[in-house]
């Protein structure tokens, strides 16, 4: 072939939209498949419709085990090379953030957390927010999500936490009365829970809803220097919007899809939802003038003490082209980090970067990182190599394909040069399984029922009102003491809410319509 020859081929190519196998064969028929006279039997040596029909059989990967439903986006973050009033490199080394106007492409996946692949996302849950950045150092991902604090400190509990949340085993069913069980005895969930039952539980959509990394992270500078650092999202022109349970209901009762089709609609007519991104710093060390634990999850940062410094803004500017190749295949994580962003000693942050590509080699595949949507869009070279669904090998231009392995005197992959002083943080304890100091598991879940204006206070209030009526009488006066502990008020309304939903329950004699699932779960408390 001339060289003149080529682009007219290749452009035919382009332009060429004949049906193939995966084999490249052109497909003749896709109406028929090959029988032995028109009414049967089929012949077991039709390639293309076994091709076909098996490739169906294996369309579904295993779904999420926690934040199923999804929709992603790609966009761009641009830095300030400021945190606040200083140059971000007196806290940071991290290449993203330095120069002002440096941009660095990303993706972005929003979820909800308990139910399946295509639940309505109308419910009340927290939505998740995950960033993978592209960055020239490789790969960051901050896995976070709206609400700013969470359910559990320790990650031994997260499993059984997913338990009581996810539908009860026996019935498929969501239960509040398992919820709400497992809540009772985790006091250190009042204060999630209290977010989680006012409209911040229902977010709108996903362009109008904040971001928090919720886990206490470090960063870096170039001399070795580590300080505290928690990342929130806040959302630019597009403004905070959360939902009132009634008209999440109607908005369920038309449209299950809401929110992917809002963020989908609002990037093709070219309305680009922005976010900036800010962090709250805390000198590294335990911090024993708080009342809280600069590691615990549960808890807030007050912005009076930590202000919320910008360092950048990010705009999500594409949609995919495909949603199970760039969506359902991406994979984020908690170990994901670049130099100059480190982790810190939250326990929970440390569970959560075990699990994370645990999960993805076994939901997507060992060799998940090198799908074009994980891929970093730098240099990759990895000694590497094998396992299933490996398409090429990780190998630098010049390496010699005979070395796979690192120390090589004979043209191997080298190590390389060190960017600046590690950051070496020291340790002296003992080794022990114990809770942390300060759990004061009460304290900011009443300053958050103060802060809430009162049509979010009233929302609260209904809302737990009704999950919790489905509940047994000792989770609900455990709740309720939890409720009062945060604040008398708090606890009052709870009570009170109770006491006359009962009271109308029985006036009206209406049947529970929980009552079949209650008796099996009341069986299911005298078995065990
Ligand atoms: C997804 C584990 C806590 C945010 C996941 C997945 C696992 C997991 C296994 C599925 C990942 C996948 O299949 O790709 C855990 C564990 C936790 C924990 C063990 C606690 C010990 C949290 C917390 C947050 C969070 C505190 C919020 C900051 C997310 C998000 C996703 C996710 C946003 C979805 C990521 C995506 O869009 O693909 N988590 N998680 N998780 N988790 Fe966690």
């Amino acid at each position: 072939m001339t060289d003149e020859q080529k682009p007219n081929q290749d452009a035919e190519q382009e332009h060429d939209m004949t049906l193939t196998t995966r084999q490249g064969h052109p497909v003749r028929d896709n109406q028929n498949v090959r029988t032995v006279g028109s009414r049967g039997p089929t012949t077991l040596e039709n390639y293309q419709f076994l091709e076909k029909i098996t490739h169906f059989d294996r369309e579904r990967i295993p779904e999420r085990v926690v934040h199923a439903r999804g929709a992603g986006a790609h966009g761009v973050f641009t830095a300030y090379g400021t945190a606040g009033d200083e140059p971000v490199s007196k806290y940071t080394r991290a290449k993203l953030f330095q120069e002002e106007g440096k941009e660095t492409p990303v993706f972005v996946r929003f979820s909800s957390v308990i139910h399946g692949g295509h639940s309505p996302e109308t419910l009340r849950d927290p939505r998740g927010f995950a960033t993978k950045f592209y960055t020239e150092d490789g790969n960051w991902d901050l896995v976070g999500n709206n609400l700013k604090v969470f359910f559990i400190r320790d990650p031994l509990k997260f499993p059984d936490m997913v338990h009581a949340f996810k539908p009860d085993p026996l019935t498929n069913v969501q239960s509040m009365e398992r919820f709400f069980d497992f809540v009772s005895l985790s006091p250190e969930a009042t204060h999630m829970v209290t977010f989680l039952f006012s409209p911040w539980g229902i977010p709108a959509n996903y362009r109008q809803m904040q971001g928090s990394g919720v886990n206490t992270y470090k960063w870096v500078n170039t001399e070795g220097e580590g300080v505290l650092v928690k990342y929130h999202w806040e959302p630019l022109k597009q403004g905070i919007k959360n939902l009132k349970q009634k008209e999440a209901n109607e908005i369920q009762s038309t449209n299950f899809n809401h929110a992917t089709l809002d963020l989908y609609e609002a990037i093709e007519r070219g309305d680009y939802p922005e976010w900036e991104l800010c962090v709250q710093i805390m000198e590294d060390g335990e911090h024993p003038e708080l009342d809280f634990d600069p590691l615990d999850d549960t808890k807030l940062w007050p912005p009076e003490q930590f202000p919320f410094l910008p360092v950048g803004k990010m705009t999500l500017n594409r949609n995919p082209e495909d949603y199970f190749t760039e969506v359902e295949q991406a994979a984020f994580g908690t170990g994901v980090l670049v130099d100059g962003l480190d982790f810190s000693d939250d326990k929970m942050l440390q569970g959560r970067t075990f699990s994370y590509s645990d999960t993805q080699r076994h939901r997507v595949g060992a060799n998940y990182l090198q799908l074009p949507i994980n891929a970093p869009k730098t240099h990759v070279a990895t000694n590497q190599s094998g396992g299933q669904m490996q398409f090429k090998v990780d190998r630098a231009p010049g390496q010699n394909p005979h070395v796979n392995y690192e120390p090589s005197s004979m043209g191997g992959l080298k190590e390389a040069p060190k960017p600046g002083k590690d950051h070496e943080p020291e340790y002296h304890a003992k080794l022990v399984r114990a809770p942390i100091d300060r759990p004061n598991n009460f304290g900011q879940a009443g300053d958050t029922y103060r802060s809430f204006e009162d049509w979010e206070r009233d929302e609260l209030i209904d809302n737990l009102v009704g999950a919790l009526s489905t509940c047994k009488s000792d989770i609900q006066e455990r709740m309720i003491d939890y409720f009062t502990q945060a604040d008398a008020d708090y606890g009052r309304r709870v009570s009170e809410g109770l006491v006359s939903a009962k009271s109308e329950e029985s006036a009206d004699g209406q049947a529970n319509p929980h009552k079949a699932v209650e008796q099996s779960q009341e069986k299911g408390r005298e078995a065990g």
